[in-house]
């Protein structure tokens, strides 16, 4: 055996017994890297005489390739057996049983929140918030509702003792409440952020009630536009707008009716009109027509000027107007509810029923359309 043929013998024996790619590695070094072995005999060839390279050239070519192949083959070999030791040990199994985790839903007062949020983003509405627990001065006197007035027997509101009255910073008393509505942040926005101002405040509002379509705890939202020149019209297609968006109907008809509020001059209230299908309200058509009634829906009107002073502004620069709405009765209107008590049982069937995925984000079909 020539000595060409024995180191050739000798790599491929190397090769066939590698069993790491590091180790096929180590022999490639050896053989075919820069000192390698066989790249040492191939630099020889150079200085062959013209017989000998002959007779050595191929020889040498022959050794190359046999040791390129056999530790190609040997690398693909180890990367298969690597593969498949892989595939086995993570193998899943599809027929296991799965542990159902058990999924919440969204209440249908959080759902009715984050669409009217969304549907007045797009009118250009921030979202504002206030305390749930009040003073008498944001809740009614600079409403317009001084301590006198009749309106504050309205309310049944719910106050605080005696003990736990604070003081102004002119020393007079403020008497504690839980907030009747969420009218006290039309006042905490004018007094804390500057004109104009548009917005929307969601919350807990309580008063002492309760039968079917009355809890102590109730949400409502309120709506405050301050700005200049604003008129009834303004507060009319804003409502117009935000109810056929809600309702994702576009023959939604408004009855205005005047009204009465304190903070608010003139005051109106609102009906949208229903048609009965089946013998179930339909929001949408008007509801002078045969099958049709009105449903009470909002309180709004014109801030009063009262109102607007109180804050520190200028009535006769700064107009604007404002609604109030409560959440839970939309909810019950949009979604087909009748009795309000359920909404604050936490019986998981009816929040099973009535609930939203918390996946599902948000969506109105049309949104709000320009
Ligand atoms: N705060 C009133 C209520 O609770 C509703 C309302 C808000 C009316 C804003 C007019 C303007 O009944």
């Amino acid at each position: 055996m020539t000595e060409i043929a024995a180191l050739k013998a000798g790599l491929l024996a190397d090769i066939e017994k590698a069993d790491t790619l590091e180790r096929v590695e180590e022999l490639r070094v050896g053989a075919l890297g820069k000192q390698g072995v066989v790249t040492a005999l191939l630099k020889t060839l150079g200085g062959l005489s013209p017989e000998e390279r002959q007779t050595r050239g191929p020889a040498i070519h022959d050794l190359r390739q046999g040791v390129t192949d056999a530790i190609a083959m040997k690398k693909a070999a180890l990367e298969q057996a690597a593969l498949d030791a892989r595939l086995a040990s993570e193998k899943l199994d599809m027929t296991l049983p799965v542990d159902v985790v058990p999924e919440g839903s969204v209440h249908p007062v959080s759902q009715v929140m984050d669409e009217l949020a969304e549907i007045f983003a797009d009118l250009g509405f921030a979202v504002a918030s206030g305390p749930e627990i009040e003073d008498d001065w944001h809740n009614f006197s600079a409403l317009n509702i001084p301590e006198t007035h009749p309106a504050r027997a309205m309310h049944d509101t719910f106050y605080f003792g005696d003990n736990y009255k604070v003081t102004d910073k002119d020393g007079t008393p403020r008497a504690m409440l839980l907030r009747t509505h969420t009218s006290p942040v039309q006042i905490r926005t004018m007094t804390s952020t500057s004109a104009p101002i548009r917005i929307i405040a969601p919350g807990r509002v309580y008063r002492s009630d309760s039968d079917a379509t009355h809890t102590p705890m109730f949400h409502q939202i309120e709506g405050l536009v301050i700005d200049k020149g604003i008129h009834l019209g303004h507060l009319k297609w804003t409502l117009e707008t935000f109810l056929k968006a809600f309702f994702e109907r576009d023959d939604i008809v408004l009855r205005l009716r005047p009204s009465y509020f304190p903070f608010t001059e003139p005051s109106v209230e609102v009906d949208v009109g229903y048609t009965l299908v089946n013998g179930q309200r339909v929001i949408g058509g008007s509801g002078d027509d045969d099958e049709g009634g009105w449903l009470e829906v909002l309180g709004s009107g014109m801030v009063h000027r009262r109102v607007i002073e109180a804050c520190g502004l200028d009535p006769d620069e700064w107009q604007g107007f404002a609604f109030g709405t409560g959440v839970d009765r939309l909810a019950m209107l949009k979604y087909g509810m009748n009795d309000l008590r359920a909404f604050f049982d936490g019986d998981l069937r009816w929040l099973r029923h009535y609930g939203f995925s918390a996946l599902d984000i948000p969506t109105l079909s049309g949104g709000v359309g320009a």
